[in-house]
């Protein structure tokens, strides 16, 4: 079992604690947290050593990898740390700011081995296993279009003051706390990303910020696609993929406060509609347990570090192309 420490025990640091409880994989022994009645609260829950400081933590031989769980700003020299301290990495998304922190931190990964984790646990979701199926099988024909949209009000009721309404923590709208998964899924699908188009205007009084964000992909492929993140609307997400020999589309009316099922319809070049549901799983799981076990050594992670890298590329194009109101090209 590799024993992890989880820095950050938000509410998403919390909610890894809880997906991995069944684990046999990975051992959630310690936990880091600054909020000190936050970190002994979730510490006694699970019965995890507590550490007020990432330092004591890393400076535990115990601790074998970490989860890094903090606000975005925090996640480039957490992970510089670790790294110094040869522990393993899982990240959460973004995984970095920029690029210029991104290559920095993989290039220390790789001097060392060390294999990244990275929170982008939608890839095992079933439905979207099977999209990537169908669209890698080539049923679809030629590959056109994907229009995705990934939109949700989370965040009208968050503090106004907190670091997920602050631009440089969280830029471009909806980009950080959503975006980013379905840009990751969109290079799975459509490869790297060469110029993109992006715009983000203000809509809803019942947000501080802009909320209404809207992007045009041009792939190197040859493919284009669109995604679009609204801040101020009830929970929606589609993804859909059109080739010239047929469609596929996942619409999700689930996410971790939902538990409700995806559907995945797709439709061939004879016009027959399929349509096939499949249950919610615990995803966090499936993604933290396929990164532990190719650190032990068992199997390959999904993620390659270059698409881990060109995942905070394409982010920090989207903020460029927003504040410029420019085409950005990504080399
Ligand atoms: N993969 C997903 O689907 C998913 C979902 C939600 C959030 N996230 C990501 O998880 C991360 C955390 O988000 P959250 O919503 O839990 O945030 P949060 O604000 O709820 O929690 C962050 C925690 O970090 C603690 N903290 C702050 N500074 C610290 C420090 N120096 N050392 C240790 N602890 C410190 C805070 O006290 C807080 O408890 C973000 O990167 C976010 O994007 C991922």
């Amino acid at each position: 079992m590799l024993k992890i420490a989880v820095i950050g025990l938000g509410w998403w640091g919390s909610t890894i604690i809880k997906c991995l409880q069944e684990s046999n994989i990975v051992e959630i022994y310690a936990a880091v947290d600054i909020d000190e009645k936050r970190g002994n609260f979730i510490c006694s829950k699970y019965n995890l050593r507590y550490y007020k400081n990432i330092e004591d933590a890393l400076g535990d031989i115990d601790v074998d990898a970490v989860i890094i769980a903090t606000a975005h700003g925090l996640h480039e020299e957490m992970f510089i740390s670790s790294l110094e301290a040869n522990k393993h990495i899982f990240c959460e998304k973004p995984f970095a700011l920029s690029s210029k922190a991104a290559k920095r931190m993989i290039t220390g990964a790789e001097s060392k081995g060390i294999i990244i984790g990275i929170g982008h646990e939608r890839r095992y979701e079933g439905a979207l296993e099977e999209l990537k199926r169908v669209v890698d099988s080539g049923k679809l024909g030629t590959l056109l279009h994907l229009e995705f949209n990934a939109s949700y009000n989370m965040m009208v009721n968050a503090p106004p003051t907190g670091w997920r309404k602050d631009p440089r923590e969280a830029p471009a709208g909806m980009m950080t706390a959503l975006g980013v998964h379905q840009t990751d899924f969109m290079q799975t699908l459509a490869g790297p990303v060469k110029s993109l188009n992006s715009q983000l205007i203000k809509r809803s009084d019942d947000f501080p910020n802009e909320d209404v964000l809207t992007i045009q992909f041009n792939f190197k492929s040859g493919i284009s696609g669109s995604l679009t993140s609204l801040a101020t609307t009830p929970f929606y997400q589609r993804m859909t993929v059109f080739g010239d020999r047929g469609w596929i589309e996942n619409r999700e009316i689930s996410n971790v406060d939902m538990p409700d099922p995806a559907r995945l319809m797709w439709c061939a070049i004879d016009n027959e509609i399929h349509t096939r549901t499949f249950k919610m799983t615990n995803t966090v799981r499936a993604n933290i347990e396929s990164w532990a076990s190719a650190v032990m050594g068992n199997g390959s992670y999904r993620f390659s570090n270059e698409e881990i890298l060109h995942n905070v590329e394409i982010l920090e194009a989207i903020v460029s192309s927003i504040s410029s109101g420019q085409e950005v090209k990504i080399s």
